[in-house]
Formats: structure tokens, sequence, C-alpha cells
């Protein structure tokens, strides 16, 4: 979709569709009083009659408005003035979006500037329209070719006048970057297992730092893991023909001396359990536990796209993590680049493993702020749902950050513990630690486990195992999650 801005008066202009807010059944916004009067009252005339129904997101299309060139209105409710929350305000754009792509039109001009949404500014508000409209017309399409949904759809203009250009520009350009990043992701997330392996993710990052100057790539191989002594990864990509690799991009948007934020993604292409085989009815979504991984390609390419003027790590832990005869036994103690030894109780718990070795070879960074992202429990999303990603870190400072960006960007954290008193759950008889931490806390156990790899920085976990994709149904797909949160986290370091 293309988005641009469109000024001039209402009435003049040629318009296929225009979007008009109304705050609720009678109050009229600035733009639909104009229209209204132009029309001789004809807007008023419906919302008199109570088509347009009390509840936010509520539309109704009126055709060939009276004394003027345009096509179509679509009253849209918006809630009573000063009264639209965040949480209605991304409704209504979820709503908005599915009623346009619905209609023939190829353009859609949207008076936005007279939306008041709690404290948030006009580019914020650009910003996520421009999401959730690229949200709501994504398709994967790749292993079909063409879409088989008819759309015509293809331009949304943002209505604006002299005091709103700025603000819908800086939103254009925050949004695009937003959406190219998650459909980036979204497309490499979505990729089955037979496709989307190790080997294609380091394409994937090649591409990226192919398309733009800022961005650099090294790959470890496995052996080079070896020689560092990642005995944690390579226990999980041993089981696997597709080789491992530890995939690291360098986006430097400002001076050397610049300390990098890092961001680590688990990258399992397919996590089919290992020995510890998963169960059959839904094993088919762990194609997307390499979410994490996705989810930092995103942001990198959201980031460099707007040469964001800070340095940053971005780290694919990719491997699969497959049952055969070269597999490890549960009950095999392997040696972690950090020298602690670890019993590997559960192979299903693999995430851990290639993010432990990780989180021990990119100190050498010396990082301003370490986040890993991973599908890295089941028990998250017993905890939260699909609402809230979970959140552990060992600084209040940054946890705060990283929540108060997931509030702003409407892609919500929420922190759990990682206190002492749940790391005896993790001991083991033979080695420095066990990989799974017993029945209770089961997010927390695997955050405490990490923990132990990343004393020497600022470090964060989030668990976006409940927050990532929806494995089934027609709107089964990767959500782009946690993308907005961790640009907008990256945007407020500057
Ligand atoms: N990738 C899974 C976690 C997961 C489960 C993500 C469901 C998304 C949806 C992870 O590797 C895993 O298998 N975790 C185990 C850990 C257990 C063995 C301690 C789990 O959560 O059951
Ligand atoms: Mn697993
Ligand atoms: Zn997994």
């Amino acid at each position: 979709m293309k988005y641009v801005t469109r000024s001039g008066d209402l009435g003049k202009n040629k318009v296929q569709c225009i979007v008009v807010p109304i705050h609720d059944s009678l109050e009229m916004s600035e733009p639909a009083a104009n229209l209204n009067q132009i029309s001789n009252g004809q807007i008023a005339r419906v919302l008199k009659r109570g088509d347009l129904k009390n509840k936010p997101g509520d539309t109704v299309l009126l055709h060939d408005i009276a004394n003027c060139n345009i096509q179509r209105i679509l009253l849209v409710n918006v809630g009573p003035k000063g009264d639209l929350s965040t949480i209605k305000f991304i409704l209504i754009l979820k709503k908005l979006i599915n009623v346009l792509k619905s209609l023939p039109i190829k353009n859609a001009s949207i008076c936005i500037s007279n939306i008041k949404c709690e404290d948030k500014s006009l580019d914020w508000l650009i910003e996520r329209a421009i999401e959730y409209f690229e949200a709501g017309t994504y398709e994967y399409i790749e292993m079909k070719g063409t879409s088989n949904i008819e759309r015509t759809l293809n331009q949304i203009e943002f209505l604006c006048d002299r005091p709103s250009l700025v603000a819908i520009k800086a939103g254009i350009k925050r949004g695009k970057a937003l959406a190219q990043g998650m459909h980036l992701a979204k497309n490499v997330a979505n990729a089955p297992g037979n496709i989307c392996t190790p080997t294609y993710l380091a394409k994937k990052a090649r591409q990226l730092c192919k398309g733009n100057a800022d961005l650099s790539l090294s790959i470890l191989e496995e052996k080079d893991m070896k020689k560092l002594g990642m005995g944690a990864f390579l226990a999980v990509s041993q089981g696997s023909d597709e080789p491992g690799k530890l995939i690291i991009i360098n986006y430097r948007g400002a001076n050397k001396a610049q300390q990098p934020h890092v961001l680590i993604g688990k990258g399992i292409t397919f996590d089919t359990g290992g020995i510890s085989l998963k169960s059959a009815p839904s094993m088919h979504e762990m194609i997307y536990d390499m979410s994490g991984a996705a989810s930092v390609l995103g942001t990198l390419s959201c980031v460099a796209e707007q040469k964001l003027p800070i340095n940053i790590i971005g780290v694919l832990a990719a491997a699969e993590n497959m049952p055969s005869g070269r597999a490890t036994r549960p009950g095999d103690i392997v040696k972690t680049m950090s020298g602690q030894t670890v019993e590997i109780l559960n192979t299903d718990a693999e995430g851990r493993l290639v993010l432990c070795d990780a989180l021990t070879y990119i100190s050498r960074y010396r990082p301003a702020s370490v986040i890993d992202i991973a599908t890295l429990t089941g028990a998250i999303i017993t905890s939260l749902g699909s609402v809230a990603t979970g959140l552990f870190s060992n600084n209040d400072e940054l946890a705060d950050q990283i929540l108060n960006a997931g509030e702003f960007a409407f892609d919500r954290a929420w922190q759990l513990p990682i206190w002492e008193d749940y790391q005896p759950q993790i001991a083991s008889a033979f080695a420095d630690m066990a990989n799974i931490g017993g029945k209770e806390a089961g997010s927390i156990t695997a955050a405490c486990y990490l923990a132990r790899f990343a004393k020497s920085y600022r470090w964060a976990h989030l668990d976006i195992a409940g927050t990532a994709f929806q494995g089934s149904g027609p709107n089964k797909g990767y959500t782009g999650r946690p993308i907005a949160l961790l640009s907008q986290y990256l945007y407020d370091r500057i």
C-alpha cells in the first residue's frame, strides 16, 4: 500500500472515498461539519436517522455527495470526544481497514488530524494507522504466487492542512519503516520449516545487509562454534542435517566508540522437541520457533531504513531441533562457552541452550544493553495469553524502558520475577545446572537459566511464545511482535 499526504479543499477535489470521523451519534468533527455544510446537511440527516451505530469503529457509507466531487463518504464512529483510548483507536483501525479493502476503490482519503487519542501525537496516530492497515492487508502468498482475495485498494491519503503536514510526514516515515520491517519478518517467519532453515535465515540476513550500507554481516558456522566451545548450541543443532549458524548483523549508525545495543533472537527453524519429541497435534506450529530471530531482522530493517544514530548488534541463533542418531539424549551433559556445564534433561528445552552461548559470545561487544527475544516456553501462554509478552530482566531501569516502549507502541510486555528463590529448581546432580526446572513457574526458571549467562551486562529477556503467532485457522501467522516494541525502545535511546 502507498501512503501519501493530501491537502486542499475537500469539496473541490475528486475523491473515491473519504473517511470522516464522527465523535458520537450526532456530534461532528470539523471535516464532517465542513462536508455537511457543502452538501446542505446530507451528513446530519444520515446521523439523525441513526444509521451510524454507537460503537467505536462502526461505519456508514454514503454515496454521491451533493455539490462536490466526492463519490463516497465513510463515516466512522470514533467514540465520544475526549474519550478515545489507545485500545479503542487500534480497534477502529482494524475495523476500518477491513471495510476499506472490501470496497471497489483504489484510494481512500482519511481525515485523521482531528482525532484525539489520549495524549498521543499526530505522528503516533499515523504510525499506528500504517502499522494496522498493513497488518490488515498482509497475506503470505510466497507459496502460491498470487492472492485469491480480490482487492483494489492500493493508496491511503492522509488529509492534512498546513499545521499538520510536518507531523503527518514524520508519522508516514516511521510507519512505512515499521511496516517494511514487519513485512520482511512476516514473510520469513511464515515460511515453512522445509524452506526456512538456518541457511535460509542467513540468506535473508545477507539480503538485508546488501541493501543498506550501514549493515554488515558475519556468520559463525558450526566449526567456528566448536572452536569457541559453544557446546550447548551445538547440542541442539547436532541432531539435524541442517547446519546451525550464529548470524551476526552489525548496524553502525553512530560513532564506533558508542556501545551497541544487542538484540538476540531465538532462531529454531523447526522445533520437533528432539529426542524428547513433541506430540503431533500442534507440532506444525513450531515453524514459528524462529519468530524471535525474525523480529530481530524486522527491527534492524526498520531502524536501518531510518538511519537511526545508534549502534546495534543483531544476532540470530539459528538451528533446527531434530531427533536422529546424532541427536542429544536426555541426560547428556555439555559444556557451554561460559565454562558452565549443563545437564540436558529435556531436549525440548532447546531455546535456552542456543541462547546461552549467544549470550556469552556477545559480551565481547561491551553492550549498552542486551535483549533476547524467544518463543521460549509454553508456560508463558498460560500466564499471559496472547496479549502481553513476558519480560524478565536483571536491571529495573532497563525493564522499565522496555515496558514503557511497549506501552507506547501498543505492543505490551509484562514483567515477571527472576528472584534467586527460583534458582534451586534448575540445580543438577551432575552438572552446574539442568536445562529444565520442573512443573512450577516454567517461564521463570527458563529466564533464571538465561540469567546465569548474562551477568556482565544489563539484560532483558522477552518470552514471545504467546504473542508472536497464531498457530491455526484462517488467521494463522506471525504477528510481527515485538518489532514495534523493539523499534520504539531503540528510538528512545537516542
Ligand atoms: N518452542 C517451545 C516453546 C513454545 C511452546 C513456543 C508453544 C510456542 C508455543 C520450546 O522450545 C519448548 O519446547 N519449551 C518447553 C520447555 C519444557 C520442556 C521445559 C515447553 O514450554 O513445554
Ligand atoms: Mn522446544
Ligand atoms: Zn523451541
